[in-house]
């Protein structure tokens, strides 16, 4: 069987967490890179990343690298691929770029030539040329060329990973779902112990680690992939991949340790509600002024992304006095995304974890603490 090259984006930050997901979940020659992390397998290992990774924000299958010397290099080299096994006249696509020390600088150009070469290859095999569609195409090409040599992807997932399809509501600041699953492995939480996001806005993290505690693929929530838009993906791979989908349906498993979601406003509360239900996963809901937070039960983990900017302004005493809560949970493991550098000043001990993480546009860093 062909084996090819997949690379798997992460957030930043997330590649640590995502390599060690992938080894666990068995994909071959896993490695360590700066924003991602590549593998190889058949082709449906493409489609089984997209299926049960919890961390990539895209699976990506490399079609090749070339040395990109100029303009015609750049178009020449895309012209050596045969497009003809994703696209037709009848399909859109669309192509992005990154120039990193280059002689072609400008990342617009180089991705208008990507696309001018395949389409005119469609154009010479057929008569037609497919077109372009920045919203919802079904092929996308990404180009990244650095030192004057290219590599170029097609993308496998289609909508970013992240949306599994069922968050249909969200707060102010929701956390992106790749994200939550990332978190909660640098957590190191055991899938078995009671898990509480105190201040769980949506759920984002709750149902993560539900979905995560039950072995629920995080795909089989999403209608579709960018890969099944593709030219060649005909009705063997439709059949392969619906056996897929019922064999990762078939090991889901019934049991659920004890996860609270709780959050101070009803509303938000109410989202997190419908999202757990639609994304099929049960947990114990309060509606709880985290500062009401008692130690005096077993300890827990706490794995949560607090507030910050804004609504951290509103309240200066917010974060101390939170923190001045967690600091009294003896025996509990506390772990905060914080998008304030005020939550590891105030908690002052050494965090036993810390990793920085891009949440957005917002740097914020990964905290993990073993409160004595
Ligand atoms: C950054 S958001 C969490 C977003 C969440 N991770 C998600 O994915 O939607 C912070 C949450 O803290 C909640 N919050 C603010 N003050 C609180 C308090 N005193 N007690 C409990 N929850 C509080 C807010 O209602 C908000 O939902």
């Amino acid at each position: 069987m062909e084996m090819l090259e997949f690379y798997a984006a992460a957030i930043p930050g997330t590649e640590k967490a995502l390599c060690e997901e992938l080894r666990e979940l068995g994909f071959a020659s896993v490695r360590l890179n700066r924003g991602g992390v590549p593998f190889r397998g058949e082709p449906s290992e493409g489609w089984r990343a997209c299926l049960e990774s919890r961390i990539a924000q895209r699976i990506q299958l490399l079609l090749g690298r070339f040395p990109c010397p100029s303009e015609q290099a750049l178009f020449d080299g895309v012209q050596t691929i045969d497009w003809s096994a994703y696209l037709t006249p009848n399909h859109t696509l669309s192509v992005s770029a990154v120039c990193i020390a280059s002689t072609i600088t400008h990342s617009g150009f180089a991705g208008l030539k990507v696309k001018d070469a395949i389409v005119d290859q469609v154009r010479a095999r057929t008569g037609r040329r497919p077109s372009v569609d920045r919203e919802d195409p079904d092929i996308r090409v990404f180009l990244y060329l650095a030192n004057n040599k290219a590599t170029l992807y097609l993308d496998l997932s289609g909508e970013p990973l992240h949306r599994r399809g069922y968050r249909k509501e969200t707060g102010d600041a929701p956390l992106r779902e790749t994200l939550a699953a990332a978190m909660l492995r640098m957590s190191r939480w055991d899938r078995s112990s009671t898990l509480v996001d105190p201040m769980c806005g949506s759920g984002t993290i709750a149902i993560e680690a539900a979905m995560w505690a039950r072995n629920m693929a995080p795909g089989l929530t999403r209608k579709q992939f960018g890969f099944e838009r593709w030219a060649g993906f005909g009705a063997d791979d439709d059949e392969a991949l619906r056996t897929m989908r019922g064999e990762l349906r078939a090991a889901v498993s019934g049991q659920v340790p004890r996860i609270i979601a709780a959050d101070n406003d009803p509303n938000v509360l109410d989202m997190a509600r419908a999202n757990a239900r639609a994304a099929g996963v049960k947990l114990a809901f309060k509606e709880r002024d985290v500062r009401e937070m008692q130690g005096d039960q077993a300890a827990h983990i706490i794995v949560t992304n607090p507030p910050y900017g804004v609504r951290l302004e509103k309240s200066p005493t917010f974060c101390r006095e939170v923190t001045a809560i967690f600091s009294r949970l003896h025996g509990w493991r506390v772990c905060l995304l914080a998008g304030s550098p005020d939550y590891e000043r105030e908690l002052s001990a050494t965090p036993q974890y810390r990793r920085r993480l891009s949440n957005g546009d917002i740097d914020c860093v990964f905290l993990v603490y073993d409160i004595d």
